[in-house]
């Protein structure tokens, strides 16, 4: 068995982690952290894992060695404390934003921090992480010591526009993602309060939010002028982010075309799911059937007229977003069949 440890595990994407690895066959969860729980049972804060483990919360100091660690803790932790963090594990998954980021100058433009250890970003000449999504980067991360994570929102975009991206069919295009609370995390603020967070369609960052940084990187836009205009709008659910991007073509696009495309590049991803039909209620993707699953649904709608492909894709955040991703790329380093652990569906209904 591998031995495993998540860094952050009381925290929702560590309890995330931490509920995928006790029922995955080839790992062994045997150490799990928080500075605020020391010592209390894993159930006392993930109740859905009451009798699933006996396990309990220790200081991230008394981390001892491991083969995997998953370092789920909030921006800044892992960059700062890398080198320990190496020495203690035969291999890293980051769910952080710390690793996600090849060039240290976006650090600055984006977090508005100096990464502390630019020599761990991917790239010439350390090719240290590398970018932790396996529908791109699958054969690097083959025995890869060490992952990042994807940002939930990156990801849901990333998964919508690549086919189309990487064709070079796009010219400009607007993206809206949707996203229901728990992407950011379980530390309670004003904006969270129960009464001011229930119901809400709120824009959280009609610009600049940090997530386009990974989108630039990973679709290959010139950074000073990339076409792309991203907002997050934060609505009342609690988890699950959809993406609209209203992708403004260079030539008229018609439904069947982007059929055969995104057929191409998704049919033999295990994760990917092209989700469309004429009828019924579920024409397009909705994060709410995905709860709790590892699966991206991507669907379309042609507006040739206009030129415009609306591309619409959802994910669980805790999930594709976060968790299921990095138990999805840890099986990729490892050499392990990619979909182990990950194998079932969202709830319906829920
Ligand atoms: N939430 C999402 O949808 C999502 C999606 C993708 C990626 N991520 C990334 O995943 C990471 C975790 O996110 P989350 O939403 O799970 O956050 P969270 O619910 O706030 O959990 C944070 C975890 O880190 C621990 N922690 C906080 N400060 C610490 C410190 N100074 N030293 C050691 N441990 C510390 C917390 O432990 P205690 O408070 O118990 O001490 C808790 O276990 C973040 O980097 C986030 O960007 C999150």
């Amino acid at each position: 068995m591998i031995e495993a440890a998540i860094a952050g595990a009381s925290g929702y994407a560590g309890g995330e982690l931490l509920r995928l690895l006790l029922a995955h066959p080839k790992v062994d969860v045997t150490q799990i952290t928080s500075e605020t729980y020391v010592g209390q049972y894993a159930h006392f804060v993930h109740p859905n894992l009451r009798d699933w483990t006996d396990l309990r919360f220790r200081r991230l100091d008394e981390l001892m060695t491991t083969d995997v660690l998953f370092l789920a803790l909030p921006h800044g932790q892992a960059m700062s404390r890398i080198d320990e963090f190496a020495s203690a594990a035969g291999r890293i998954v980051d769910l952080s934003a710390d690793f996600r980021l090849r060039d240290a100058a976006d650090y600055r433009r984006w977090y508005d921090c100096e990464h502390p250890a630019p020599h761990w970003l991917d790239g010439p000449p350390s090719d240290s992480f590398v970018y932790g999504m396996p529908e791109l980067y699958r054969d690097r991360l083959t025995g890869a010591r060490y992952a990042s994570g994807t940002g939930c929102n990156a990801i849901v975009a990333s998964l919508a526009l690549l086919p189309l991206y990487r064709r070079g069919l796009v010219r400009e295009t607007v993206v809206d993602v949707k996203v229901g609370s728990s992407e950011g995390g379980n530390k309670p603020s004003p904006a969270s309060h129960h009464p001011e967070r229930a119901g809400v369609v709120r824009s959280y960052a009609p610009t600049g939010h940090r997530h386009v940084a990974e989108l630039i990187q990973e679709l290959n836009l010139d950074p000073e002028r990339p076409g792309l205009y991203f907002s997050v709008t934060s609505v009342g659910m609690v988890r699950g982010a959809l993406a609209t991007c209203h992708c403004l073509l260079e030539e008229p696009l018609e439904e069947r075309d982007a059929w055969r495309i995104y057929r191409q590049d998704y049919d033999e991803e295990p994760f990917v799911r092209i989700a469309m039909s004429r009828r019924g209620v579920h024409r397009y993707p909705e994060p709410k059937i995905l709860t709790g699953s590892n699966i991206c649904d991507v669907g379309f709608a042609a507006d040739a007229k206009n030129r415009r492909m609306v591309v619409i894709a959802a994910i669980d955040n805790l999930m594709k977003g976060a968790a299921g991703n990095a138990v999805q790329t840890m099986n990729v380093m490892l050499g392990l069949p990619e979909t182990l652990g990950l194998e079932f569906a969202g709830l319906h209904p829920v």
